[in-house]
């Protein structure tokens, strides 16, 4: 049999697989996330995310020029809080653990691009992501306080907010708000399609952010669910949100492909705490080469169509970037 079309042919050598590539990843679209909590001079390992940290404010600087080093210029803070309250009190506090973090950021390093995970878990008493009416998240006050939080980052300096509560309506309450207040050029990046997930557990135990009673079902999607995530996307297009998120990533990768094909916005993709537990945890065993795995799993959310992408790899992935990997 005469063979005319041979696959392999443009698979016989590195310059010409490279050459062939279809999927290209760059630095420019890395966001790395970064717990910062109270106290002095902490750089406190987080047990269930060896290599990830929590940072008091005076330590924060010398993480960032680690990334700005590594060619990673923007950042996703999160917030520890010491005191936590009913109404998470803390997440729209003037002097703010995160909104104190965005001032000397933004002092320190004037070209990062800083944003800001706005939610209420960190702060409220009981772990859930909104104020309670009974063991029920009330929809339409959390938004007051959404608002609040989002405007009260900004001020402090944050080039972007992006909620990650799943209240319904948050994107629109907090650009009215930011409407209102001479903040009409800061986009909003929503956490538009994002699943109650076991994969955000090492997260949780960062923040000391689990739910102290139920789970966040009933504002979290159903992961058995793909339609449904179309409609949050939707929703929020309408909303004004300026970018798309999809969480968690790997398992996801679906979702993001179907959200990239139906609406024109940039669609974000955030490799979450239990991705990253994974692989740590299975290199350290020896079972996985972990820098291979890592780039294999960026390189399969960008093919399936994310352009941004969130990841506690963020650093070293910048690295096997710069390797052509
Ligand atoms: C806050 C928030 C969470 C994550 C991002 N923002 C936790 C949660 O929803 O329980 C998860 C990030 C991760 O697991 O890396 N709502
Ligand atoms: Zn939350």
């Amino acid at each position: 049999m005469e063979m005319t079309v041979r696959p392999r042919r443009l698979r016989k050598n590195d310059t010409l697989r490279r050459m062939v590539r279809e999927t290209r990843m760059d630095k420019s679209s890395l966001i790395y996330p970064i717990f910062v909590r109270e106290g002095e001079n902490m750089e406190e390992e987080i047990p269930s995310m060896e290599g990830q940290f929590r940072y008091s404010i005076d330590r924060l600087p010398y993480a960032l020029e680690g990334l700005m080093k590594a060619g990673v210029d923007k950042v996703m803070f999160f917030g520890i809080p010491d005191e936590k309250d009913e109404v998470g009190s803390q997440a729209y506090a003037e002097n703010g653990i995160v909104q104190r973090a965005l001032r000397e950021a933004r002092k320190q390093f004037p070209e990062m691009y800083l944003l800001t995970d706005v939610c209420m878990c960190e702060y409220t008493s009981h772990g859930h992501c909104g104020v309670l009416c009974g063991h029920d998240v009330e929809n339409d006050e959390t938004l007051k306080l959404l608002a609040k939080t989002a405007l009260s980052h900004v001020e402090a300096g944050a080039d972007m907010v992006a909620p990650s509560d799943m209240m319904d309506g948050r994107v629109r309450a907090i650009r009215e708000v930011l409407d209102a207040n001479q903040h009409k050029d800061i986009p909003i990046m929503s956490y538009a399609v994002k699943y109650a997930s076991a994969f955000y557990g090492p997260f949780r135990e960062a923040a000391g952010s689990a739910p102290s009673f139920g789970d966040r079902k009933s504002y979290q999607m159903d992961f058995h669910n793909k339609r449904e995530g179309l409609k949050e996307a939707l929703l929020d297009v309408q909303e004004g949100a300026d970018i798309i998120m999809v969480k968690p990533a790997l398992s996801y990768l679906d979702v993001i492909h179907e959200v990239k094909n139906s609406i024109n916005l940039p669609v974000a993709a955030y490799s979450v705490s239990g991705e990253y537990a994974m692989v740590k945890a299975g290199a350290k065993l020896g079972y996985i080469d972990e820098a291979k795995i890592i780039c294999e799993m960026a390189v399969s959310t960008y093919r399936a169509g994310a352009d941004i992408y969130l990841t506690y790899f963020a650093k070293e992935l910048a690295g096997f970037m710069d390797e052509g990997r």
